[in-house]
């Protein structure tokens, strides 16, 4: 029925027919599964998607399409330090290694994410009582663990996910100890380990709601400038854009902020893309989808697109919300149009 439904859907797709591309769609004889119908898409900037081993691997459909439509992809959890880092010296690579292997075999790039976070950590270091020497020891070998155990397999890691409150002050937490413990350096200390661990991986802080501006976009700017000068390793901010196509920020506003990061000095990347409709049509969420695409290929700066997951079933926000580029039948919505519309083909 899916099945069916998808092939309807997808067939009659074509982006020079809606002015959104020059050349004649790139299409490929398609294996069965009607999610393998979407065009093979290869654009610049690169987009990417967020998936989850479990779901991954007993879906066929799904693991047809990922690799026609996106060039990269992030683990949406397999990679958090409660999936990961299981006891202080007890690492669980399972699901991560499978998928990013899968990735790498389906000629697709991976983002590492996410090492140091306030959520998903592990309940026994929420629960322990650390000396700093003690903690300042573990991030260190957490870190150089991690991201040497994937060396040359993820080319960026996301290493301090969502360190500001929305004030602009560094995020306190129950569940993590680090800034308590360690203070404000727990960022540098783990942006060295990585770089020790893999210096060719470029390495991001991540954060939520920044694209909008205002205070958390000016800690970031600021924290850039500090890490710099402090000669400490940072390549990219990202920029994780959970928006909402009721009050979506404009394509200016958006090209504002990676424009300022940019000035101040590193990389940025959209990394966790979704609209939640919030009741406005499939067209209006399809602009928002448009102008992310858009200013990011506007800005030199702006290296990759990531949508938050493939389809509306599986977005962490609920379907209900229908906040991706594909339907909950993995039929492309206008949304997907937009999105790859707005960026150019390769
Ligand atoms: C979310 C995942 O999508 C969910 O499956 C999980 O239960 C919670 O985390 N910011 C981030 C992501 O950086 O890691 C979060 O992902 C969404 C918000």
């Amino acid at each position: 029925m899916r099945r069916a439904a998808a092939l309807l859907a997808l067939a009659p797709i074509s982006l020079t027919a809606l002015g959104c591309g020059s050349r004649a769609p790139d299409r490929e004889p398609f294996p069965d599964g009607a999610a393998a119908r979407v065009e093979r898409t290869r654009t610049e900037p690169p987009l990417g998607t967020a998936v989850t081993w479990s779901v991954l691997k007993g879906d066929d459909e799904l693991r047809a399409l990922v690799p026609r439509a996106f060039a990269s992809i992030t683990p949406e959890n397999d990679l958090k330090p409660d999936h990961v880092w299981r006891e202080r010296d007890t690492y669980d690579f399972a699901a991560a290694d499978a998928l990013v292997d899968w990735a790498r075999e389906q000629g697709l790039r991976v983002r590492g994410h996410t090492l140091v976070w306030h959520q998903q950590v592990p309940p026994w270091l929420s629960d322990g009582d650390w000396t700093p020497a003690e903690l300042e020891r573990m991030l260190t070998e957490y870190v150089r663990t991690v991201v040497g155990h994937f060396r040359g397999r993820i080319d960026t890691w996301d290493v301090v996910n969502e360190p500001f409150t929305d004030a602009g002050r560094l995020r306190t937490s129950r569940d993590a100890p680090w800034l308590g413990v360690l203070g404000p350096r727990y960022v540098a200390l783990a942006l060295r380990a990585a770089r020790a661990a893999d210096p060719r991986a470029k390495l991001f802080v991540n954060e939520i709601g920044a694209e909008t501006g205002g205070p958390k976009l000016d800690a970031l700017v600021r924290m850039v400038a500090d890490l710099k000068r402090a000669g400490v390793p940072i390549d990219g901010v990202g920029l994780e854009a959970h928006l909402d196509a009721a009050d979506p920020p404009s394509r200016a506003r958006l090209e504002q902020t990676m424009r300022r990061l940019a000035a101040a000095g590193v990389a940025v990347e959209v990394t966790e893309l979704d609209v939640a409709a919030h009741g406005a049509s499939g067209e209006r969420q399809a602009a928002v989808f448009g102008d992310v695409g858009a200013a990011c290929a506007a800005v030199a700066a702006c290296g990759r697109v990531t949508v938050w997951g493939v389809s509306d079933r599986d977005s962490w926000i609920g379907a209900g919300e229908r906040p991706l580029a594909f339907d909950a039948n993995l039929r492309a919505k206008l949304s997907w149009r937009a999105l790859t519309g707005a960026v150019s083909r390769r």
